[in-house]
């Protein structure tokens, strides 16, 4: 731990869950919990819960949970210190050093090395875009119409001559020559010892969303291959889950998020005002980071440029779009090639009309698809059509399907009837109007004896948190020792030590882990659906099921291990008396 338990414990309450993420995601009460739409996965329904009474996040579509620290890692990508600082600073606790372990201290110490020594390399590059050195960088981005302000704003900056020179300044700066090659910036070669692939380059340095250096991408001036040079991925940037401009684009305002296909795109539409622009890095857009311009909006525009490649990415992008429940509209850079050219011609008043008149994804669709059938011949027109249906039946819901089949008919001269048929017969055909569902993965693992015997564990602890008075009842037959998930016998000593004191803390429970995986883990323990019951008698025996199964698991786990360990032989005895005690006794949920 880096931070001792009690200060910890003390920003996490002085941090009210349902403050801190309603920062983030809109929330609405409903019962005893406050609902939203799940920033961590795709859905178009609030399956999102966070309890106000109970200090927890938990979603029910996707299985993410955790206390507010929980969240915030995983929001903003922090480490667990660094959402304890940050979360320190938003209350206005003042934080002691921290306490190191060797092992944390390491993992900790690696991903700050590299955000510093990236940090600096952006400094370099950007002190030697100004320097003499760097004049050919600069007249370089001028002639291309940035303008000081824009260039400081992007942190843009200019590789030295020769791979040389970057290594040199880092290492005089104090950073290992392993550390300058695990971020990136450089690379070992048998003649000329490490050297850095970014040289006589402008450089664009890439930010996460709270403005840190996490890679570079280097423009050669003028023609030369490959145009773009760009950071390998390193434990720090993931090229998947990050976009080119969002950390000023997050805070636009402007309803919406315009997807762009280049940095120079992003830069020229921010230049103009239009600072809601974003760009994947140098890589095709992903679903995570769809999911990313969920968090800020529904509504996504596409600026890609116009030519074939262009047109390509953009109906991939709008699949994705789609599927993580965002609006698309395509805008029409045409008779420019991307937004940067066109602004360049036509301004960006022109731009902004672009943007209004911007083509819902599903007629751009539609319009490309019709480029590739003959109009002209009845048959090929006749297939045009039945493309259509099989769009068409994409739309899950009937209004919207409904909505859109007019709306198509209409500008296509398709006589509604008639493309209703066709709709139907493609529904058909491919098995209902629905897209088909993917496998669910998760019920196979469900049925093993060992996930069982986890559920009845995680049943007993939620079941337990919800009736503290249960704990008197059953700590005669249960100890922590019961548990033998080792994650879950961590959190069961502390909820057990917490209930001895007559306290219920669960979300401070979680911030025993580190890790935000075991975080969701531990959290997922006090959010296991009960069996939802009518009357006494029936819960009485549900929860007497699951002690006695909780036991019994136990029982089995030490036998097996007899011999071998030496708690067993203890946990074996203790265990059958228990089982046969609680064979015989009747637990009241009075
Ligand atoms: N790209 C890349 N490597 C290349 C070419 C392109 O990584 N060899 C990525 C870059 O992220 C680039 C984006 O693809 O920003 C779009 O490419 P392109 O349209 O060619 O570049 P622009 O951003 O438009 O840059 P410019 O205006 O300078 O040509
Ligand atoms: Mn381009």
């Amino acid at each position: 731990m880096y931070y001792s338990e009690e200060i910890v414990e003390e920003v996490r309450m002085r941090n009210d869950i349902v403050d801190v993420v309603s920062g983030y995601v809109k929330l609405q009460k409903k019962g005893s919990s406050y609902w939203g739409l799940c920033p961590f996965h795709n859905e178009k329904s609030p399956s999102f819960s966070v309890s106000d009474t109970r200090q927890m996040y938990h979603c029910f579509g996707c299985g993410a949970g955790g206390n507010v620290f929980t969240f915030l890692m995983k929001y903003e990508n922090y480490s667990f210190p660094e959402a304890v600082r940050a979360l320190a600073e938003r209350a206005g606790v003042a934080l002691p050093e921290p306490e190191y372990s060797e092992e944390a201290r390491r993992r900790e110490n690696r991903r700050a090395r590299l955000l510093e020594v990236c940090k600096e390399a952006a400094t370099y590059f950007y002190f030697m875009l100004r320097s003499p050195q760097g004049t050919t960088g600069l007249q370089y981005l001028k002639k291309r119409e940035l303008t000081d302000e824009t260039m400081k704003k992007f942190g843009l900056g200019y590789a030295g001559k020769n791979g040389a020179q970057l290594v040199e300044y880092l290492r005089k700066k104090g950073f290992e020559d392993q550390l300058i090659k695990e971020a990136g910036l450089a690379n070992f070669s048998e003649r000329h010892g490490l050297l850095s692939q970014f040289w006589n380059r402008v450089m664009f340095p890439i930010q996460d969303i709270n403005h840190r250096v996490i890679g570079f991408g280097g423009r050669v001036m003028g023609e030369g291959e490959p145009k773009y040079l760009n950071s390998p991925e390193t434990p720090i940037f993931d090229k998947r889950r990050n976009l080119y401009g969002l950390n000023f684009a997050r805070r636009a305002g402007s309803g919406n998020l315009i997807l762009c296909e280049g940095y120079m795109d992003v830069i020229a539409m921010h230049q103009a005002g239009f600072t809601q622009a974003v760009a994947s890095l140098g890589t095709a857009f992903t679903s995570e980071q769809a999911s990313l311009l969920r968090r800020y909006t529904d509504n996504v525009l596409l600026a890609y440029d116009s030519d074939g490649a262009g047109v390509k990415a953009a109906l991939r992008g709008i699949g994705i779009l789609r599927e993580a429940g965002l609006t698309a509209r395509v805008i029409d850079m045409r008779p420019y090639k991307d937004p940067d050219e066109f602004m360049k011609n036509l301004g960006k008043e022109a731009f902004g009309e672009r943007i209004a008149k911007a083509e819902n994804s599903f007629f751009f669709e539609i319009r490309i698809m019709e480029a590739g059938y003959d109009m002209e011949d009845p048959e090929s027109k006749t297939r045009f059509h039945r493309e259509i249906a099989r769009k068409l039946c994409e739309f899950k819901e009937e209004v919207e399907r409904e909505n859109y089949l007019q709306a198509v008919a209409e500008k296509y001269h398709i006589g509604t009837e008639q493309l209703r048929r066709l709709v139907l017969s493609a529904a058909v055909a491919t098995g209902g109007a629905e897209p088909a569902r993917r496998p669910r993965t998760t019920a196979s693992r469900k049925s093993s004896p060992e996930e069982g015997a986890k559920k009845s564990q995680r049943l007993l602890i939620t079941w337990i948190t919800d009736e503290p008075s249960l704990y008197e009842k059953i700590k005669g037959y249960i100890t922590p020792e019961d548990f033998t998930e080792e994650l879950y016998r961590k959190v069961a000593e502390k909820l057990f030590l917490d209930l001895e004191k007559g306290e219920l803390r669960p979300a401070g429970i979680i911030s025993m882990f580190e890790e935000e995986n075991d975080q969701r883990e531990a959290a997922a323990l006090f959010n296991t659906s009960l069996p939802k019951l009518e009357t006494k008698q029936e819960k009485e025996k549900a929860f007497h099921d699951i002690v006695f199964s909780v036991k019994k698991n136990s029982y089995e786990y030490y036998t097996a291990r007899l011999g071998a360990d030496m708690t067993a032989l203890n946990q074996v005895i203790a265990g059958k008396k228990a089982l046969e005690e609680l064979a015989k006794t009747h637990i009241s949920l009075d």
